[in-house]
């Protein structure tokens, strides 16, 4: 994990108004609800008492506190215990009886949660591109791998004739040309694929493609777990890699479509081609799966190629950005 960054951690549907739930993220577990204003909290689900998982129990006020199933414990949202009953509701409470408290955001239908030691210095962001009012279908499922490995498969141009061939991957386009990796700012790229079929010549570095060659489709990874594939001005594909521990992700597809004036025939539109999307991405997950070790680094015994550009350039900066974060 690379810490002080802001991460997509769930949809923000899964949290509806008023329901307190338990997940699990960057390896912890996590107790989070929606209070009776609409915000997101976030606490450790581990109560300070005797470890009873907090978010078996129930919202209190609105939502401002949490109980613990146990003994009652009552928690407010920046994690301190306010009441512990048994020595009655007004007797204060020591400082020490607290646990973690996560900063949350919501944006773009998501929820977000802020993970380091640092405070946040800005809020997070979602693509430029994509404005709220882009009506799209969303699917999501837990991938049995560390996150770098889902992300990794989305920044792979290679092996979508071998995994997607008969799906995106028809037409035997196995050589791979460049490709290009833009970084448009630090922590922000764009990378361009050229695949074709092997007419016996070999694949062109990227140093000799021409910028007049790229096309308008194009693929951008922002860090550290967003992923876009802009295949036309009014249709994205979108992916969020959210890290549940260090072999699990969950993954969520949304598929944005802005081809009508219409807005509920887009999202029909997108809901409709959401199937094709899910059998593109089980095509990805059985094979991913298999990958070991489980988590990639940038030092370690695999043989990367030319085609694998976009990879190396992910795990150089996350390199980068771990060894200045993660102090
Ligand atoms: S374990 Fe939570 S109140 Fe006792
Ligand atoms: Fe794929």
């Amino acid at each position: 994990m690379i810490k002080n960054q802001w991460y997509v951690v769930m949809s923000s549907k899964e949290v509806k108004e008023g329901k307190l739930i338990g997940v699990t993220r960057f390896g912890e577990k996590l107790a989070i609800w929606r209070d009776a204003e609409g915000k997101v909290h976030c606490i450790s689900d581990i109560c300070c008492h005797r470890g009873a998982s907090i978010s078996h129990g129930k919202l209190l006020e609105n939502g401002e506190r949490v109980m613990c199933p146990f003994h009652g414990f009552e928690y407010d949202s920046t994690g301190r215990v306010r009441v512990i009953p048994s020595n009655g509701r007004n007797s204060p409470v020591p400082e020490n009886f607290k646990v973690k408290a996560y900063k949350t955001y919501e944006l773009a239908d998501f929820i977000w949660l802020w993970y380091g030691d640092d405070e946040p210095t800005q809020n997070p962001s979602y693509f430029d591109d994509i404005d709220d009012s882009l009506p799209y279908s969303e699917f999501s499922e837990v991938w049995n791998v560390h996150y770098s490995r889902a992300i990794e498969n989305q920044l792979d141009p290679i092996h979508v004739p071998f995994v997607h061939y008969n799906t995106i991957g028809r037409g035997n386009r196995t050589v791979a040309d460049g490709p290009i990796v833009r970084w448009i700012n630090d922590t922000m790229f764009y990378f361009y694929v050229f695949n074709r079929v092997d007419d016996g010549t070999p694949a062109r570095k990227p140093e000799e493609m021409q910028i007049s060659e790229m096309s308008k489709v194009y693929l951008e990874f922002k860090f550290p777990n967003i992923w876009q594939n802009h295949i036309d001005e009014k249709l994205r594909v979108t992916a969020a890699f959210v890290p549940i521990d260090e072999e699990h992700t969950k993954i969520y597809i949304r598929f944005y479509v802005g081809f009508t004036k219409i807005k509920a025939l887009n999202k029909l539109i997108a809901t409709l081609g959401m199937p094709f999307n899910k059998k593109v991405l089980h095509q990805d997950k059985a094979v991913v799966e298999t990958q070991i070790p489980k988590k990639t680094e940038l030092r370690m015994s695999e043989n990367l190629i030319n085609g694998d550009l976009p990879i190396l350039e992910y795990r150089k900066k996350r390199e980068q950005l771990k060894s200045a974060n993660n102090k």
